[in-house]
């Protein structure tokens, strides 16, 4: 064990020991003195990009950044100067100056970091004022950028360059031309953005974030003669909660049925009964592709699930000649949407096109993929519209349903009924786990040989997990899988599917069975999840979705009694001919420059959603207008002071002349900074 070291620092006139090599942000922290921040992200962005968090250190003639700044043996610190408190709002004013102050109708009003951190410094007015730089606004299907919002704190770059390793956004431009956006200032829907929305949920202010899915729900809830069924999917009920107070991972399964009911949704079905539909249909094509392969026939493997969107846009982009080991299963809500406008629209009597399905989940992602053409029959798309988990709960405060108080119901059957297998679709590893499950079970007639049916080397947040499972004493039907062991991988995050399609690409891929989750950590992390300020959020979440799957009666996917009867009445065998035409799909090459297909995924915002930062009516600055410092014409009017007060006037101004000294100072430093 390595032996961490301890030193001697001083944090405004009190002494500490702490870790040597940590930053002065954790070593306030970790003694409960709190150093205002923004873009900092614990552990993932600390780049020291705005300055806000700067603080005094003896010896140092500048301010320095607490957050990238290691603390050293007698460090004196100083975190609440008046000159630290001074900087630190003069950076504020200056950020907010080509800013469009629009809070009271911005998405993040009162989620905001950027408003809550004006509370903080005691911000209640701009001195600067004058030309706002010209930005963009776009639109994908899944995701909508206003950069007339951006503080250019870079977090959205880490989250894609580093984290998802996609690389679609970058700082373009420089000095106050700066923007984040894809190379050279295109649309976000024409790159290969995956639209897994990670970039959504580390923005701190209301520039990147989901489009919108609300207007067209609230619509079609107000037509009559629509029959609206909504689904929720496995990883929201364990979210949700806490965008009303309660703990990540509370379990709220009840709740959220009662209140998508007053709502006023139709049918209030289950995502999960899709899951289960899926792991039948998965687990079988993964049997006819082991079979093919172990017979001598063409097989493509390792085969590779299907059911994040994020993810098949990222291989259709960055490896579209390996599509061929993508599952051909459309994911469990997509599935779903198409057996409510066939086989539940046909059992109630209705029309499909007057069916009208609602997607809950907690993916940014699946926005567009319900847009996409491979996810219509009959010309109708499977699902109509898709609420990420946060706008669900918007609709919910919106509606004024008080969630917390509501009593749990149940979810309308057939297809609410469900088991602990599909719940477990919400983590990293559940669909496999899912799948063993039930393929072991099938093949041999006895259940999967693991304690209390978890996979627990496929468990967990590790970039790349392996297991292997031994098909041994197999039932007749399945002897081509006697004594054969197959070999299993589990990725969440689009920087370790790269990984393993690079071996895949190289002819060095060992294992026959991939699960890959665009978003890292799996769904419940998704980009369409509440943001969360807790640090143990992850697990808290995973263990809300485990302790589900415990508590269910059910739970293998093939024991799901709804599920045995769609197949008896409706779709006859998993993999037969109406699975093909409803439940299975096939994918787009598109390239990485999208050079391929050349399809692009821009929405039209309208002319209302298009316009740039307002400008000032001059293109000069506009000098300070702080209500302390009379302008001019008012000046005039004052009668000229008297003897005690003309000493108190010099000492005010000599005291305005000395601040707006420091201002100069801090601007200049910033500058130097930003060279
Ligand atoms: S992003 Fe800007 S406009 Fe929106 S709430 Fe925050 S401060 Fe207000
Ligand atoms: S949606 Fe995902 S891939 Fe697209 S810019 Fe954001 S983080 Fe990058
Ligand atoms: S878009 Fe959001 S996350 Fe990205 S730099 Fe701007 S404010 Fe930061
Ligand atoms: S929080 Fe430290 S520089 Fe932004």
């Amino acid at each position: 064990m390595v032996e961490t070291k301890t030193i001697d620092i001083n944090i405004n006139g009190q002494p500490f020991q702490v870790e040597e090599g940590i930053t002065i942000m954790e070593a306030a922290a970790r003694n409960h003195i709190s150093i205002p921040n923004l873009c900092y992200l614990r552990g993932v962005h600390e780049q020291g990009a705005c300055r806000i968090c700067v603080v005094e250190v003896e010896g140092s003639k500048s301010l320095v950044a607490a957050c990238v700044t290691k603390v050293s043996p007698d460090m004196n610190i100083r975190t609440n100067t008046k000159r630290v408190r001074q900087d630190r709002k003069i950076l504020y004013e200056l950020m907010l100056s080509d800013h469009s102050q629009d809070c009271l109708s911005c998405k993040r009003n009162q989620s905001c970091e950027f408003q809550a951190l004006g509370k903080q410094l005691g911000v209640d007015s701009s001195r600067f004022e004058g030309v706002r730089s010209d930005r963009s606004i776009d639109a994908t299907p899944s995701i909508t950028r206003d950069m007339t919002k951006c503080i250019l704190c870079r977090r959205c770059v880490t989250a894609c360059d580093k984290i998802q390793e996609v690389c679609a956004l970058a700082p373009q431009n420089r000095g106050f031309a700066t923007e984040i956006s894809p190379a050279m200032e295109l649309p976000l829907g024409s790159v290969a953005c995956a639209f897994c929305g990670q970039c959504t949920v580390v923005c701190p202010v209301g520039a990147l974030r989901e489009t919108d899915g609300t207007s067209r729900v609230w619509s079609a809830l107000e037509n009559p003669a629509l029959r609206t069924a909504v689904q929720v999917a496995p990883a929201v009920r364990v979210a949700i909660g806490e965008e009303f107070g309660l703990e990540p991972g509370a379990r709220v399964t009840g709740k959220l049925a009662a209140a998508l009911r007053r709502l006023g949704f139709d049918d209030v079905f289950d995502t999960d009964f899709a899951a289960d539909l899926t792991i039948m249909e998965e687990g079988t094509e993964l049997l006819h592709r082991l079979r093919a392969a172990l017979t001598g026939e063409p097989a493509v493997l390792p085969m590779i699930t299907s059911c994040s969107p994020g993810w098949i846009k990222f291989v259709e982009h960055q490896f579209p000649n390996e599509l061929d080991h993508l599952s051909t299963c459309k994911s469990p809500h997509t599935m779903m949407g198409a057996v409510v406008k066939s086989y539940y629209a046909d059992k109630i009597g209705a029309r499909p096109e007057d069916m009208y399905v609602v997607s809950v989940m907690p993916c940014t992602a699946k926005k567009f993929e319900i847009e996409r053409e491979e996810m219509q029959n009959g010309g109708l798309p499977n699902v109509n519209a898709v609420l990420t988990t946060r706008e669900l709960a918007d609709m919910i405060k919106t509606a004024g349903i008080d969630f917390a108080g509501l009593p749990d119901e149940e979810f309308d059957q057939p297809l609410g009924m469900s088991t602990g297998a599909a719940v477990i679709f919400g983590l990293t590893g559940g669909v496999m786990e899912a799948a063993l499950r039930t393929v072991y079970e099938l093949v041999t007639g006895r259940e999967l040989p693991f304690e209390n049916l978890h996979v627990t080397p496929i468990e967990g947040f590790d970039q790349v997990k392996e297991a292997s499972v031994a098909f041994e004493g197999v039932k007749p039907e399945y002897a081509y899988l006697e004594g054969v062991t197959a070999r299993i991988a589990v990725t969440s995050g689009l920087a370790g599917a790269r990984q393993l399609l690079r071996q895949i690409e190289n002819g060095e891929s060992p294992y026959h069975f991939i699960e890959v989750m665009g978003c890292p950590g799996g769904c419940i992390m998704g980009g369409g999840q509440p943001r969360s300020q807790d640090p143990d959020v992850r697990t808290k979440r995973l263990r809300g979705i485990y302790t589900e799957d415990e508590s269910m009666t059910l739970r293998k996917s093939h024991d799901n009694p709804y599920v045995i009867a769609l197949y008896e009445d409706f779709l006859k065998e998993p993999g037969g001919h109406a699975s093909h035409e409803l439940l299975h799909t096939h994918y787009v090459r598109r390239g990485a420059f999208n050079e391929l297909s050349g399809a692009t995924y821009i929405v039209d915002l309208g002319p209302s959603q298009k316009r740039k930062a307002q400008l000032p009516p001059s293109d000069e600055p506009v000098p300070a207008k702080d209500a302390k410092e009379a302008q001019p014409a008012e000046r005039a009017e004052q009668a000229p002071p008297k003897a005690p007060e003309a000493d108190a006037e010099i000492a005010r101004l000599k005291a305005q002349l000395e601040d707006e000294r420091q201002t100069v100072e801090i601007l200049k430093s910033v500058i130097r900074q930003k060279k």
